[in-house]
């Protein structure tokens, strides 16, 4: 007897129907096919790229109960420890790299602009504005540094009146939000270019420090073998009338953890070089004893938009 190959293919077909199994991949679809009538068509590609990437991961790995169990206890803890001074899932998104990765693909920039990279969660709205050559320090913080340089737009042009909305850590890796004893604007103040788009303040030498590790992302950290240190920095936001605003740090290139940061917010175009200055040096600014260093970084904006920077909050 001659047996056809549809004849086979049917038979399978009609037994598959009278097991009627469902596949892992029929519940991707239908999960996936859910959203389909979600009128939102940008929320329903975010929900249906999301299920499917979700489903992906969990089939790809074979994720087991006890994992997924954990995974839930994990979401609970983040949940828990986060308030209104503590956001652990901005630190999430952060140490995921989810942050410079979105940062990456809303500001593409074009060549010779400063490069940008994340707030971070402790930048405070509302500093003090503060004149050409102040101090940021409001109590002593660590060795002075002198920051200077000039905002330009794309093309060259010295911007007058733009501004630059400064914070950084003192010598005891604290920014002054998570130091109870700091006065509120120590380490922090707004300054506005001279005509010709000049800035100079006084700093200190930033030191690395570790984020927030006390939590569910630290012991990820610890658990995968990862560290919680940032290199040394100075964060600012650059404003100016005109221009797109500029979300961005100044690394120091001689600091420890550039390659290896925690959130992945270094980018080699930021390093800067703190250069060592003597006592005895006839520019060494006024309000300066001893030693010091100058940091020189000049901060190109592109025309466009201005506008506020979103504040997500603090993880601190
Ligand atoms: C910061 O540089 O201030 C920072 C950025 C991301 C997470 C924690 C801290
Ligand atoms: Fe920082």
């Amino acid at each position: 007897m001659i047996v056809r190959r549809s004849d086979i293919w049917s038979c399978i077909v009609r037994r598959m129907e009278e097991i009627n199994t469902t596949s892992p991949a029929d519940i991707t679809s239908s999960v996936i096919e859910s959203f389909d009538r979600c009128e939102d068509p940008r929320l329903r590609q975010i929900m249906q790229s999301l299920a499917g990437h979700i489903h992906a991961f969990v089939t790809e790995v074979e994720l087991t109960e006890e994992e997924w169990r954990a995974a839930i206890a994990t979401l609970t803890d983040t949940g828990h420890i986060t308030d209104d001074k503590r956001q652990e899932w901005i630190l999430w998104s952060d140490t995921l790299g989810v942050s410079m990765l979105v940062d990456a693909l809303r500001h593409r920039l074009p060549e010779g602009a400063t490069e940008s990279t994340v707030l971070g969660p402790f930048f405070v709205p509302g500093s003090p504005l503060r004149e050409y050559g102040d101090h940021l320090d409001e109590m002593p913080a660590g060795e002075a540094a002198w920051v200077y340089g000039r905002v330009l737009s794309l093309d060259g042009t010295p911007l007058a009146g733009a501004e630059l909305d400064v914070w950084q850590n003192g010598d005891n890796e604290l920014y002054a939000v998570q130091d109870p004893d700091a006065p509120e604007f120590h380490l922090r103040g707004r300054f506005r270019t001279d005509a010709e788009g000049r800035y100079g303040f006084v700093a200190v030498r930033p030191t690395a420090y570790p984020i927030p590790h006390d939590g569910p992302v630290g012991k990820m950290l610890q658990g995968t073998g990862r560290h919680p240190w940032r290199p040394a920095h100075i964060h600012m936001i650059v404003r100016a009338p005109g221009h797109r605003s500029l979300t961005t740090h100044i690394f120091d290139s001689s600091s420890e953890y550039l390659d290896s940061d925690a959130v992945f917010a270094v980018k080699p175009s930021l390093l800067r070089d703190f250069v060592a200055r003597g006592a005895d040096d006839p520019e060494r600014p006024e309000g300066i004893e001893g030693s010091w260093y100058a940091l020189e970084s000049d901060f190109v904006l592109v025309p466009g938009e201005g506008g506020e920077p979103d504040d997500p909050g603090r993880t601190a």
